[in-house]
C-alpha cells in the first residue's frame, strides 16, 4: 500500500502537448528539410517541371509558419544542391529566380514574426541578382529574433568540409593553431552552420531515402524522418506527424538510455 502511494506520488507529471500531440517541451531546436519531389508532383499531373517548383514554395510557407508556431529555433531547408547545377538550364534560371518570388511575398509577414533569414551556402557561385535578394533579405533580418530560417543555396556538404579543411589547414601554416589542437570545436567553427546546434531532425519527402550531400558532418546523431509525399503535398500536419514521432524516439549518442 505504502509503495503504491509513493509510486503514485514519484510519477513523473503529465507532459504537456498543444492541440497536435506535440510535447512542448521537447521541441526540436534545429530542423532540417530534404524538400524533394517537386518535379515528380508536377509530372503526375501533366505540368512541366517548374510548376512543381513553384507548388513547392507554398510548402516552405507552410512548413515555416508551422514550425515557427511550435518554437522551433532554427529550420534549415535544403532548396539548391551543388549538384543540381547539373539539371537544364531553364530549370535551373527557373530555380534561381525562386528565392526572388518568395521573398518578394513573404519578407514582411517573415519580418512580422521575428524571422531571421540566414542564407547557407557558397554565395559566390549564385547569379547575381539571386546572390543580391538573398543577402538583402540577411541584412533585413539580421536583428530579429526568432526563428532561424537557414535557406541552403548552392550548399554541398563535401564542398563546406573542403573550406573547413582548407581554413584550418591555413592557421597551422599561420603558426596559429597547433595540428593537436585540431579537434571537432575547430571543424564546427570552420564549417557553414556556425553557432548554430546541429538538426535533432532530418525530414527528406519524396520517398528518396539518402542525403544527397546535406549536412554530413553536423547529422552524425540527427534523427532521421522519410516520407514518400512529395514536397508541394507536405502540410503542417504532415510536419506535425514527424515531430511527434521524433518526440518518440530514444536518442542515445552512444550511451545508455
Ligand atoms: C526538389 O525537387 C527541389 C530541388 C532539388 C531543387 P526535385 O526537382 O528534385 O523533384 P524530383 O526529385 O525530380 O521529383
Ligand atoms: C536534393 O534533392 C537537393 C534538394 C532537395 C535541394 P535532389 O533531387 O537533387 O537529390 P538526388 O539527385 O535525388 O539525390
Ligand atoms: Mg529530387
Amino acid at each position: 500500500m505504502l509503495r503504491r502511494l509513493i509510486r503514485l506520488f514519484q510519477k513523473a507529471p503529465t507532459e504537456q502537448t498543444d492541440e497536435h500531440g506535440i510535447v512542448l517541451d521537447s521541441v526540436p531546436n534545429h530542423v532540417a528539410i530534404i524538400m524533394d519531389g517537386n518535379g515528380r508532383w508536377a509530372k503526375r499531373r501533366g505540368l512541366p517541371r517548374i510548376a512543381g517548383h513553384r507548388a513547392g514554395m507554398q510548402a516552405v510557407k507552410e512548413i515555416t509558419t508551422a514550425a515557427d508556431d511550435i518554437g522551433v529555433k532554427v529550420l534549415t531547408l535544403y532548396a539548391f544542391s551543388t549538384e543540381n547545377w547539373k539539371r537544364p538550364t531553364d530549370e535551373v534560371d527557373f530555380l534561381m529566380r525562386l528565392p526572388e518570388e518568395f521573398l518578394r511575398m513573404e519578407l514582411d509577414t517573415l519580418m512580422k514574426r521575428n524571422c531571421r533569414i540566414r542564407i547557407l551556402g557558397h554565395p559566390e557561385g549564385l547569379p547575381e541578382h539571386t546572390r543580391k535578394v538573398v543577402q538583402d533579405a540577411e541584412r533585413k533580418t539580421k536583428d530579429n529574433t526568432g526563428l532561424i530560417l537557414n535557406i541552403a543555396l548552392n550548399y554541398g556538404s563535401r564542398a563546406e568540409m573542403i573550406q573547413a579543411v582548407k581554413q584550418i589547414a591555413q592557421q597551422v601554416a599561420d603558426g596559429t593553431l597547433q595540428v593537436d589542437d585540431i579537434d571537432e570545436q575547430s571543424m564546427e567553427k570552420s564549417l557553414l552552420t556556425h553557432g548554430l546546434p546541429d538538426p535533432d531532425l532530418m525530414i527528406r519527402t519524396s520517398g528518396e531515402v539518402r542525403l544527397s550531400n546535406f549536412l554530413l558532418w553536423q547529422a552524425a546523431y540527427t534523427e532521421l524522418w522519410f516520407t514518400n509525399m512529395f514536397w508541394p503535398d507536405f502540410k503542417r500536419d504532415d510536419f506535425y506527424h514527424a515531430i511527434r514521432e521524433f518526440q518518440s524516439r530514444g536518442r542515445r549518442f552512444g550511451g545508455l538510455k
